[in-house]
C-alpha cells in the first residue's frame, strides 16, 4: 500500500470548496441545529483558514484550488485527543486471546515497552508516520499523540520528541505501567517521572498524563505527576475509570484537567464532579470494543451537562484502530449518543478536551481542515459502519510543519 500523505495543506493557498450538499459548521447560528448545518453550501479557504461559509456557487473564482463537493456533506477534520502512536511491536495475539476469553488488565503495556526501547528513532518515526497518514485517510485533522511505552528516561524524552515532530499536541507519559525493573519500587518509579524524566520530557511535551487504575498508579501517585507537570508549565489530562470504578474522575476534577480519559465505569458522583467542572469527558469506545469492556452511558453524562468527547486511543493493545468513524458508530449503537452528539464530540469535543477552539468548527477564522464524505449527510457515519467513507481530507495531518511525509514503510511492527 502506498503512504505518501497527502496533507492537503492550505497554508499559503486558497480555495474552495462548493456544492456541498449539507455542511456541518458547528456553529447553531450559522446554521440549522446544534451543527449549524448550511445545505447548499461553499467553503473558502485562504491560508489555512476558514474566510467565508456561504451559499453555493456564490464563492469568489480568484483562489487557487477549486473543488467540487458534488452535493457531497463535508464537515470539520475530526479531533483526535487521545493517541499512543509512538510504539514498536505487535499484540494481535493478545487480541486474539482476549476475543477467545482471557481480560484485558494492561500488563502487554511492557511488551511493547520492550519492542519500542528496542527500535531505532528512524525506525520509530516511520511507524508513527504510517500511523498518521491512516489516521489522515480517515479524517483526522488534529491529533494528540503520547508518549508511554519508555519508561525510561532516555525513551519517555525520545517517544515525546518524535511525537512533538508530528504534533503540537505531544504528551508526556511516562506514568503509564511500572516498568519491570521497578517491581515493587513503584514511588520511586514516580520520583523518577517527578523529576529526571519530566525534565528530559518537558521541552517537546505540551501536556503531562498518567495511568490511574488498579494495576498502574494510584491517585496519590498520579497526583504527585500532575502536580510536578503543572509546575513545569505542562497542561494536564489523566487516564482514568478505564477498568473499574476508581478515583481517577474526581482526582482529573480536583487538579483541573482539561480532560480525563475513558470513564468506562462512572458513579452519580463521577458525573456530578464532570459537570460542575471544566474537564473534559473522554469516551474512547473502540477500547471497550476491543478489551469487551462494558461501553459507558454517555447519555447520562452529556444530560448531567458534562462536555464529551470521541477519541481513538490508537495504540496496539487496547484499541488498535485510527478510525474516529468506528468510534461515532460504535458510540451511537452502544452508548446512548445521537449522531449529531456523536460528530460534536469527535470534532469540538476533541477541540474542548485539548483546550482549542481554532479547531472542530468551520468558522470564520477557524482552521480550514475540512472532511469531505461520500455521503449526503453526516448520519452515514453511524449507517454505513466499517465503510471508509471519507472522499477528502482537507488540512494538515496535524498542526506542526514537519508532519508531511512520504518514507513509511508497510510494516505495522518494528
Ligand atoms: O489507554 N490505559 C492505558 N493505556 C492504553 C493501553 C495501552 C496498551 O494496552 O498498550 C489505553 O487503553
Amino acid at each position: 500500500m502506498a503512504d505518501t500523505i497527502t496533507t492537503n495543506d492550505t497554508t499559503g493557498w486558497s480555495l474552495v470548496i462548493d456544492n456541498i450538499g449539507s455542511l456541518i459548521t458547528n456553529d447553531p447560528t450559522i446554521g440549522r441545529g446544534p451543527l449549524g448545518i448550511v445545505d447548499d453550501a461553499s467553503v473558502v479557504i485562504v491560508d489555512g483558514r476558514v474566510e467565508h461559509v456561504g451559499a453555493a456557487g456564490t464563492a469568489d473564482t480568484q483562489v487557487d484550488e477549486w473543488i467540487d463537493a458534488e452535493g457531497r456533506c463535508a464537515l470539520p477534520g475530526f479531533v483526535d485527543s487521545h493517541t499512543h502512536l509512538v510504539f514498536a511491536g505487535d499484540r494481535a495475539a493478545e487480541f486474539t486471546a482476549r476475543m477467545a476469553g482471557q481480560p484485558y488488565d494492561g500488563g502487554g503495556i511492557r511488551v511493547t515497552t520492550d519492542a519500542t526501547r528496542a527500535a531505532s528513532t528512524a525506525d520509530l518515526d516511520r511507524l508513527v508516520r504510517r500511523r498518521l497518514a491512516e489516521a489522515h485517510r480517515a479524517g483526522t485533522t488534529t491529533i494528540e499523540i503520547k508518549s508511554g511505552y519508555g519508561l525510561n528516561v532516555a525513551d519517555e524524552a525520545r517517544s515525546v520528541e518524535i511525537a512533538h515532530a508530528h504534533t503540537s499536541e505531544s504528551t508526556f507519559l511516562g506514568a503509564h505501567l511500572l516498568p519491570a525493573e521497578y517491581e515493587g519500587r513503584a514511588d520511586d518509579y514516580i520520583h523518577l517521572v517527578c523529576n529526571e524524566m519530566l525534565v528530559a520530557a518537558r521541552p517537546t511535551s505540551k501536556w503531562v498524563d498518567a495511568f490511574c487504575e488498579t494495576g498502574a498508579f494510584d491517585a496519590d501517585q498520579c497526583g504527585a505527576v500532575l502536580d510536578a507537570g503543572r509546575a513545569a508549565g505542562l497542561g494536564l489530562r489523566l487516564h482514568g475509570n478505564q477498568l473499574g470504578h476508581g478515583p481517577g474522575v474526581q482526582l482529573a476534577v480536583e487538579h483541573g484537567c482539561a480532560s480525563v480519559d475513558h470513564c468506562t465505569y462512572l458513579t452519580d458522583a463521577d458525573i456530578g464532579a464532570l459537570a460542575g467542572s471544566d474537564t473534559v469527558a473522554t469516551f474512547l469506545p473502540a477500547t471497550d470494543f476491543s478489551t469487551r469492556q462494558p461501553y459507558p452511558d454517555a447519555r447520562r453524562v452529556i444530560d448531567a451537562g458534562a462536555t464529551v468527547a470521541l477519541a481513538s486511543n490508537c495504540n496496539p493493545g487496547s484499541s488498535y484502530t485510527t478510525s474516529i468513524s468506528f468510534c461515532i458508530a460504535l458510540a451511537v449503537r452502544e452508548m446512548g449518543m445521537t449522531v449529531d452528539e456523536a460528530v460534536t464530540a469527535a470534532t469540538l469535543g476533541g477541540a474542548a478536551a485539548l483546550r482549542r477552539d481554532d479547531v472542530g468548527r468551520l468558522t470564520r477564522g477557524a482552521a480550514g481542515h475540512v472532511v469531505v464524505l461520500d455521503a449526503p449527510s453526516h448520519h452515514h457515519l453511524a449507517y454505513r459502519p466499517g465503510v471508509p467513507l471519507v472522499h477528502r481530507t482537507i488540512g494538515p495531518l496535524a498542526d506542526h510543519p514537519s508532519t508531511s511525509a512520504s518514507d513509511a514503510p508497510d510494516t505495522a511492527g518494528a
